[in-house]
């Protein structure tokens, strides 16, 4: 095969940061018209490669060539204007300006001459028109990006690495929020671009849409390659084991909780807003884990943050041990003893300026004042590392910037926060959202380990074996109503889709 016959050659690609060797003598090759995908546990370095590629990073060893010719980007700019576009894993758009305005930044179409241009409003709304018509997506290109829900920003993302006509896409993990809808939908704008011959660069953690879209796999580990396979010789075992280089075996621990007397009843639970949930009622005992089951949309996420004092509610009650209570804020929850992860981190959960250590803390930090003024720094130390080493976060140091952290790292830290606070009743919002299959295992075994110790647990997912997998009881959700609760050990994936769809 001669170098022509690939779009995209990075070779011997190396990349440092302060204390990390991000990637080490990294080469991979691409070929127009296919889907790449890159693969590898959290902090592997696939988004620092696609950084490389995009010019956000400099490289500091190995040579991209570009159609044939050597390239260096000095900026995303840069890469934009010589083909290749990213959607990131960290999604950044402008909250308070409209989608059109975030789509067209940067190149904003205009008219007039000289010192005279004005932005082109028309045409760039017309222009937006043409491509959410054209990718088949229902976005109003005139609202103001925050009041989009995660998946239609996803969605905004797509469309905009599309506008650019570029002959390579990388996706950073482009469906983490989106519906399984919009994942069929995103698959098919994926091969109609493919067959255009645009080269699409894939990174997910979900090894079912790996192996459903992609024609060639490169595996990461450590900031090394494994190696690039033909995805039609690959299995999920196969996949895994060359991600954490050794059998996993078992995808979910033993459990040996015993669920006890009821902690939390709710009851009648109903949202002012008319298309949120309604008369939901469910119990949860004390160590027990009580999955939350349902398609993105079913209201899953706003129930829970209701019940936290983080939303209104217009009717309903709540029990907590017996006692009545409606909480007006979050701090209430907190100081009754009750923890949520919410779904969505990156926007609400993580201070990426700060390092590692005091996001560890956040929420937790009053404890750990002595005398009335100091910080007890000697334990606020031996628990960070400890929090740290159980979630085998992978980070230089925890005085490391958060933001320097990769994706699914960043999550683990969240994690360990609400843990420190030594909740009894902890809501899960999607858990492992991005977390590699390695680290997924080490989650599910805390779980399981909190349950045990009569920690009462609840947790929304959308992955199917996991609710499958962890639950004791699965109460399952649509469109704002509680469809059905199941027995875990009984209940099948066909029962809960049932449930899931029942109002549609
Ligand atoms: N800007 C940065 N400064 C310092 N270290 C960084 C920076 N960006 C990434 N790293 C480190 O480089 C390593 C690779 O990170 P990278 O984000 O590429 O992982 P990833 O494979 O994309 O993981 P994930 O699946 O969690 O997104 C990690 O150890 C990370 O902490
Ligand atoms: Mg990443």
């Amino acid at each position: 095969m001669t170098a022509s016959d690939y779009v995209l050659e990075m070779n011997g690609i190396s990349k440092n940061f302060p204390g990390v060797k991000a990637l080490d003598n990294v080469s991979i090759k691409v070929r127009p018209g296919s889907v790449h995908a890159l693969m590898g546990e959290n902090g592997a370095g696939k988004s620092t490669l696609m950084k490389c590629l995009f010019g956000i990073y400099e490289i500091d060893e190995g040579e991209v060539i570009l159609g044939g010719k050597k390239v260096e980007f000095s900026g995303a700019k840069d890469a934009l204007r010589s083909g290749i576009s990213m959607i990131q894993q960290e999604l950044l758009p402008i909250p308070y300006r409209s989608v059109m305005e975030n789509l067209w930044l940067g190149r904003y179409p205009v008219h007039g001459l000289g010192p005279f241009q004005f932005v082109n409003h028309k045409k760039m709304l017309e222009d937006t028109k043409a491509i959410f018509e054209e990718l088949n997506m229902d976005i109003d290109p005139t609202t103001w990006v925050v009041n989009l829900s995660v998946s239609k920003i996803q969605s905004m993302e797509i469309a905009k690495a599309v506008s650019y006509k570029s002959r390579i896409i990388i996706m950073d993990e482009p469906t983490s929020s989106l519906t399984e809808n919009e994942v069929e939908h995103l698959f098919r704008i994926i091969r109609k671009l493919r067959e255009e011959g645009v080269a699409i660069i894939y990174i997910s953690h979900k090894m079912e849409e790996i192996l459903q879209i992609s024609d060639e796999v490169s595996i990461m580990r450590d900031g090394q390659l494994v190696g690039t396979y033909p995805a039609a010789e690959l299995t999920t075992d196969l996949i895994i084991n060359k991600m954490v280089g050794r059998d996993m075996g078992h995808r979910f621990p033993p459990r040996d909780n015993v669920p006890g007397q009821v902690v939390l009843k709710v009851e009648d639970f109903t949202s002012p807003e008319p298309k949120s949930f309604k008369h939901v009622s469910f119990d949860l005992r004390k160590g027990e884990i009580l999955g939350v089951s349902g398609l993105v949309g079913a209201q899953r996420t706003e129930l829970m943050e209701a019940l936290f004092g983080l939303r209104p509610v217009q009717s309903g009650t709540v029990e907590l041990n017996g006692e009545r209570l409606r909480f007006k804020s979050p701090s209430e929850a907190i100081s009754r003893k009750m923890a949520l992860l919410t779904e969505e981190r990156r926007s609400t959960g993580i201070f990426p300026i700060l390092a590692v250590q005091d996001n560890v803390l956040a929420a937790n930090w009053k404890s750990y004042v002595k005398r009335n003024f100091l910080l007890d720094l000697k334990r606020c130390d031996t628990d960070v590392t400890r929090s740290i080493d159980m979630l085998r976060v992978k980070t230089p140091s925890s005085r490391t910037f958060m933001q320097n952290l990769s994706g699914g790292n960043q999550q683990k830290v969240i994690f360990s926060r609400w843990l420190l606070t030594d909740p009894e009743i902890l809501i899960l919002d999607e858990p492992t959202r991005g977390i590699d299959v390695g680290a997924k295992f080490e989650i599910y075994t805390i779980i399981a380990d909190l349950a045990k110790r009569g920690k009462s647990i609840i947790m929304i997912s959308s992955e199917l074996p996991e609710i499958l997998g962890m639950s004791d009881r699965i109460m399952v959700m649509c469109e704002g109503r509680m469809t059905g609760i199941l027995e875990g050990k009984s209940a099948s994936q066909e029962e809960i889709m049932r449930l899931s769809t029942q109002f549609m």
